[in-house]
């Protein structure tokens, strides 16, 4: 049986892939500040942008035989150019790209070892550029330079390194940083292809897909699941 780390596990995107894997017969540990009722699997609070906190997770996981990674973990951080500070900034980095980079470093020996691994970065459309999105997304692009780097490093010791980059899901994340004004959300879905929302489920089941055995010739890619926002905007 193999084990997964899921980081951001409590809700949103990173619950339903818990389940999901969980449905699969993977052994779930997740990870994040607060611990929820029925979680499928074993659950670790940790503070992911402290690097204390980091290494003392890995430690407790190290013998765990961890043999997938998702760093999920993540928050949006809107700012305009004219309100941009470093502080922020420096935030953003600290949750959104640190966290995936220390915590793989000190998983990755054991996967090297097994000559196996997967590892699987949750992104965002917003690494594309996004108004606003300065700090959100210099973090998140910081991410595909981090998987394409070590697809490339780790291909030989069959560790495979992707990205899943979600455009809007319905989750916390995206009801706390978007109005929630009714004519800025008709006109937000309007420019979607799909126009709708996706659903945390949606995402998840890309993240299971680079997981499974079946993505195994598949690395330093980047799938987006946007309902087509990466390609373009819906014409009118
Ligand atoms: N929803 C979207 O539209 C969307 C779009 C593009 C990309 N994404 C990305 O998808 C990922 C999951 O987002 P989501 O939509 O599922 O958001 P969510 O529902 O807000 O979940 C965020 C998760 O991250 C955890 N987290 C936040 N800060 C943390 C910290 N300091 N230490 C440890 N865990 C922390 C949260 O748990 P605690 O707060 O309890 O710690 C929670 O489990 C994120 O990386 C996000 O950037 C989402």
């Amino acid at each position: 049986m193999r084990t997964v780390l899921v980081t951001g596990a409590n809700r949103g995107i990173g619950l339903a892939t818990c389940k999901i894997l969980k449905k699969k017969k993977y052994k779930i540990i997740g990870v994040a500040r607060s611990k929820i009722k029925n979680f499928p699997g074993k659950f670790i609070e940790c503070d992911l942008s402290s690097e204390k906190e980091i290494n003392s997770l890995i430690s407790k996981v190290k013998k765990l035989n961890i043999t997938c990674i998702v760093n999920n973990a993540g928050a949006s951080f809107g700012q305009s150019i004219d309100n941009l500070d470093l502080k922020t900034f420096d935030k953003s980095i600290q949750l959104n790209l640190r966290p995936a980079i220390q915590l793989s470093l000190g998983l990755v020996k054991n996967m090297k070892k097994n000559k196996f691994g997967r590892i699987v970065n949750v992104s965002s459309r917003a690494a594309l550029g996004r108004e606003l999105r300065t700090s959100y997304s210099s973090a998140k692009s910081g991410l595909y330079g981090f998987a394409r780097t070590w697809a490339l490093e780790l291909a030989k010791y069959n560790i495979t390194v992707n990205t899943v980059s979600p455009g809007p899901i319905l989750t916390e994340l995206q009801l706390k940083n978007n109005s929630q004004n009714k004519t800025y959300q008709k006109k937000y879905m309007t420019q979607n292809p799909m126009r709708r929302f996706g659903s945390p489920e949606e995402v998840a089941n890309a993240i299971s897909f680079f997981v499974s055995d079946q993505a195994s010739f598949i690395t330093g890619q980047t799938l987006y699941v946007c309902g087509g926002m990466s390609v373009g905007h819906a014409p009118i």
